[in-house]
């Protein structure tokens, strides 16, 4: 049931609470307006084994509120206008985990797009995928690949995610890329261009990140976007992932609002 029915259906019979009010109320006060939205925001989702450690549950259950998380953050973002989302997933390092965690979050993907799929094709949101497809399970791969296919053409929000994606390995790849093109006479060494080399990246077409944030309370990067982030806005937060809520984003949104971005210059 949307929220939209939801909050129909309390309407009708009359039974909004104070704390329905009130909620409302903060959100439509936090929420950022203008101009000056952050194009592309990317997000490092991290604390999800924290959060289920301090509730005494198992980390998994952590990486399942992650997703609740993911659906709740990605329309937030949609309704302000923000038009690219990347979400950080699962990084390239991430295979070092204990095997059933990693078994774990390889069927996220495949059931937050059962679940959610219908909703972001209606929602004319576009799905994408970031990362080397290679090693993922072919369950994982068949269900982003059809969210991906069903979604191409939809124009709204682009919800990119960073699956099995590090940042050095595409680098060294799109170098390679470049080396291969330059020992076979198609381009000249001295002539390449960044354009050229970001070309070849996985992010290929979308706008670098504006605003970047990680939660949880750890300040780096994870070799997230390293070249993408170059002159992007970090903002970091304590609240684990599973907690992080529209308030957080808008928060996140309005002190990038604040900030002047000077790309080095004065
Ligand atoms: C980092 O937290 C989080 C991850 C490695 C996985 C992130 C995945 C999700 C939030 C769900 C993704 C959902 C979809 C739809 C793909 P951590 O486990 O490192 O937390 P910790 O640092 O507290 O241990």
């Amino acid at each position: 049931m949307s929220i939209f029915s939801r909050w129909l259906g309390k309407l009708r019979f009359g039974v909004f609470s104070e704390n329905d009010l009130k909620r409302e109320q903060v959100k439509t006060e936090n929420e950022p307006t203008g101009e000056n939205i952050p194009r592309h925001v990317a997000i490092i989702m991290d604390g999800n084994g924290r959060w289920a450690k301090a509730r005494g549950l198992p980390r998994i259950a952590g990486h399942h509120n992650g997703m609740k998380t993911v659906k709740r953050i990605t329309k937030a973002a949609d309704r302000v206008g923000v038009k690219v989302l990347t979400l950080y997933a699962f990084s390239t390092e991430n295979w070092k985990r204990p095997k059933a965690e990693v078994e774990f979050l390889m069927k996220l993907p495949q059931e937050f797009l059962s679940l959610e799929l219908d909703e972001l094709v209606e929602n004319n949101v576009q799905v994408r995928m970031m990362g080397n497809r290679e090693l993922l399970p072919d369950h994982t791969l068949a269900a982003v690949e059809e969210a991906v296919r069903k979604t191409k053409d939809n124009t709204g929000l682009i919800l990119n995610f960073a699956l099995n994606y590090g940042s050095r390995i595409e680098m060294v790849d799109a170098a390679k890329e470049l080396a291969r093109q330059a020992a076979a006479g198609i381009i000249q060494p001295d002539a390449i261009e960044e354009a050229d080399f970001e070309r070849l990246l996985l992010s290929s077409g979308l706008p670098d990140p504006d605003l970047l944030i990680r939660t949880s309370g750890e300040l780096r990067l994870s070799n997230f976007m390293l070249w993408q982030l170059a002159y992007s806005e970090f903002w970091f937060t304590d609240v684990y992932w599973p907690e992080f809520s529209e308030q957080h984003l808008f928060d996140a949104i309005r002190e990038y609002q604040r900030r002047a971005r000077r790309y080095g210059g004065l």
